[in-house]
């Protein structure tokens, strides 16, 4: 499910308010700018390298990784991915200097245009518990919060 959206694909470039964010998936040479983006978002814990993460999720079918793009230059992304009952997404990011344009929203809706078109009937997604100030912004798109409680477990140690 490749993605290349132009600026008339859903965003408001045309009504002169927004800069043309444009929308392609994300390749292997994306990755310095990708891992720069998510380190600048706030989004890069030790346990979780980045260039990792991103060669992972290019490598399976059931993911990807959306990118938004101002005159080339990555701003924005979102994770997509499925294992054959939820779509789940991750790394949700919008350049600090560009947060604000509703780049963010067109990445979420992106994410759940491919999930849907991979038949998922739901999309789940975690917030840390450090980031609860993004929870609002969640809720704007209407995602609501969920009762149950997460756990989890690593089946493969992460690299220190
Ligand atoms: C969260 C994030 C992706 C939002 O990106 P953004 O481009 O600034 O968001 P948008 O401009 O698309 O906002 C979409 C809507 O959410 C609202 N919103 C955005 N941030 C909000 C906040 N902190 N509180 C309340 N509402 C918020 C906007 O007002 C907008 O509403 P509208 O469409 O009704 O006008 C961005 O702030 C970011 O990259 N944060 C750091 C990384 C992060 O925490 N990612 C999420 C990990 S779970």
């Amino acid at each position: 499910m490749g993605l290349a959206h132009g600026p008339a694909d859903g965003n408001r470039a045309e009504d002169g308010v927004n800069a043309p964010l444009l929308l392609r998936d994300c390749v292997p040479e994306d990755s310095d700018a990708v891992a720069a983006l998510w380190t600048a978002c706030g989004l890069v814990v030790p346990w979780n390298d980045p260039f990792a993460d991103i060669a992972l999720a290019l490598s399976k079918p059931n993911a990807t990784i959306l990118l938004g793009t101002l005159d080339g230059r990555i701003v924005a992304s979102a994770m997509a991915g499925q294992e054959g009952h939820r779509g789940w997404i991750y790394y949700v990011a919008v350049d600090p200097a560009q947060q604000g344009h509703g780049y963010g929203r067109r990445m979420v809706e992106a994410a759940e245009a491919w999930l849907r078109e991979a038949g998922m009937p739901k999309v789940q997604l975690l917030v840390r518990e450090t980031n609860q100030r993004v929870l609002a912004f969640y809720e704007t798109l209407g995602y609501a919060r969920s009762p149950a409680t997460m756990m989890q477990k690593w089946l493969t140690k992460p690299s220190p």
